[in-house]
């Protein structure tokens, strides 16, 4: 199964995507996750996507449809995987349809996480995220048993830098902007379905594992 999940930030894209891939047994690719850890690790990559995602920006393009090529050429997405945070505009769309076909392939179904601003900005000022296993946390909502300590691997939990108001913000606009025009881009091609992203993680996995029960082969 090919699938993409899109929404705005703080949806939970991330957190359901743990839960769908593992289900599914497929990689789980986010675009932000191979960004931040080339940002840690200071390599060039990381060193010019660093200014635009403090801004809230989207990283140009070119570099990010190249990681994304080299990411899905590997032997472990070629039965499938669901793509977090890619593509992220429509021209990136484009391309990684053309990419697929090139491979005769194409997407299953792209999954809409639906939730308003309001809740949106609660979601990531109380985001924590495990440094070691990448699982996210919430304080309130999803908190861990010990303060600043993931459970699932004992690693060091982390506030974003680009979780702060203002940042957030502007993230918002440029979803609005640039990413929401792909929801009218996956109804066209077909392939868009859309679930109520409110509610706890579990209900909402639920939905997610209902809506793409008909796409598993
Ligand atoms: P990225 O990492 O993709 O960030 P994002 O899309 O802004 O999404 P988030 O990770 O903030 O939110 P999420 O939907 O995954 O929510 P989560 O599950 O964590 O991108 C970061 C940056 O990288 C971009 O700004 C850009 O610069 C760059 N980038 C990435 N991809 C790019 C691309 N393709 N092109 C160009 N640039 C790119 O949940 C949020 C919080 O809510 C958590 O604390 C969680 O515990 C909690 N939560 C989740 N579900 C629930 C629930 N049901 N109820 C209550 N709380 C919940």
């Amino acid at each position: 199964m090919r699938i993409v999940l899109v929404g705005p930030p703080g949806a939970g894209k991330g957190t359901q995507a743990q839960f769908i891939s593992s289900h599914l047994a497929i990689p789980r690719i986010s675009t932000g996750d191979i960004f931040r850890f080339n940002v840690t690790s200071n390599t060039e990559l990381g060193r010019m996507a660093k200014t635009f995602m403090e801004r809230g920006d989207l990283v140009p393009d070119e570099v990010t449809v190249a990681m994304v090529r080299d990411r899905l050429s590997e032997e472990d997405a070629q039965e499938g995987f669901l793509l977090d945070g890619y593509p992220r505009n429509v021209p990136q769309a484009e391309t990684l349809k053309k990419m697929l076909a090139e491979w005769d392939a194409r997407l299953s179904v792209v999954l809409e996480l639906v939730v308003d601003e309001d809740e949106v900005v609660r979601r990531l000022s109380g985001r924590r995220t495990c440094r070691r296993c990448e699982r996210v946390w919430h304080v309130l909502y999803d908190p861990p048993t010990r303060d600043g300590t993931c459970d699932d691997c004992g690693g060091e939990l982390f506030q974003r830098d680009d979780d702060t108001e203002e940042t957030v913000r502007h993230r918002l606009e440029v979803y609005n902007e640039q990413t929401s025009p792909l929801i009218a881009f996956y109804a066209d091609e077909g392939v868009l379905i859309g679930i109520d992203a409110t509610g706890p993680v579990e209900e909402v996995t639920s939905r997610a594992l209902a809506a793409l029960r008909p796409f598993v082969r």
